[in-house]
């Protein structure tokens, strides 16, 4: 119905790698140096993903790690990302959940893309990465290969643009395209019932538009979408294909992980919530 409207869009992008390689510290960097600031103060508030811009391109990161949304993702049928950075700290090299990374992203076919990280301390050493990544069937540019590898310090904040330039290159080879038209669909990537604001669920739209006022579907639960708040903690009337964003209006808590979709109407939405909560 809606295919003559594909759209460029946004890579999904997820982190992944051994234990204290410095996955959270990249993905700190990475946010702190390059989400804009915003008129009401900078506060970006968060939502379990946020998006940077990027020689005037979009990325969204994940905040989920890249082994637990495939798999989580895997198990209802759905794909949440486009690339996973693999976060491999050059004084340690390839260790268990390094090698465990790799077999997850190859399971579920997502390329992947070499950080190699803390380059700045003393005992790193990049080429032995590279070499012991070989052993596992990562091929990386720099030894002839196609996967993207890139030195930074999430730390010293070196080279953070690098690894985006990177993440843009990969995702042209990619094209990814999505309908910007016509019924929004996506997935529950974080939920929690807030105090004030009751339900809420931070979703990932992956194909269509999301508006104020949708009916959507979510797992057992439905919302009339009575707010819509992005990864500045902006009030927005509307997100696209790959946009991280806050549902408010449910009617309880979806599970992260729970494919969402926009139905006609509440009579419907009532019909398949009741359905699946009977079976
Ligand atoms: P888990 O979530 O526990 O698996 O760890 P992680 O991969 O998220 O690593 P995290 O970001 O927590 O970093 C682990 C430690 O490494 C922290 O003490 C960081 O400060 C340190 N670290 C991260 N990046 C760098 C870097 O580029 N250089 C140096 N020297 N230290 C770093
Ligand atoms: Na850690
Ligand atoms: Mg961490």
């Amino acid at each position: 119905d809606d295919a003559g409207d594909l759209v460029n869009r946004p890579p999904v992008v997820t982190i992944m790698g051994h234990v204290d390689h410095g996955k959270t510290s990249l993905l700190d960097a990475i946010r702190e140096a390059n989400v804009v600031s915003t008129e009401a103060g900078g506060i970006t508030q968060h939502i379990g993903a946020y998006q940077v811009e990027k020689n005037g391109q979009k990325i969204t990161f994940l905040d989920t790690p890249g082994h637990e949304a495939f798999t989580a993702m895997r198990a209802r049928g759905a794909q949440a990302t486009d690339i996973a950075i693999l976060v491999v700290a050059a004084d340690d090299g390839v260790m268990p959940q390094t090698i465990e990374s790799i077999k997850h992203a190859k399971a579920a076919g997502v390329p992947i893309i070499v950080a190699i990280n803390k380059i700045d301390k003393q005992g790193a050493d990049s080429t032995r990465v590279r070499t012991e990544l070989l052993q596992h069937e990562v091929f990386v540019e720099s030894m002839g290969g196609e996967v993207l590898d890139v030195e930074v310090s999430a730390l010293k904040k070196t080279n953070l643009d690098g690894l985006l330039e990177a993440v843009l290159l990969q995702s042209e080879v990619l094209e990814l395209k999505s309908p910007q038209s016509g019924s929004a669909q996506g997935l529950v990537i974080e939920s929690k019932l807030d105090k004030g604001r009751g339900a809420v669920a931070t979703v990932l739209v992956q194909r269509g538009t999301l508006s104020v006022g949708d009916i959507v579907v979510a797992g057992n639960e439905w919302a009339k979408v009575r707010a819509l708040i992005d990864d500045k903690g902006e009030q927005v009337k509307t997100a696209g294909p790959s946009t991280p964003v806050e549902v408010l209006g449910f009617s309880g808590v979806p599970d992260a992980g729970d494919r969402f979709a926009v139905v006609e109407s509440e009579a419907r939405a009532r019909e398949i919530t009741e359905y699946r909560q009977r079976v």
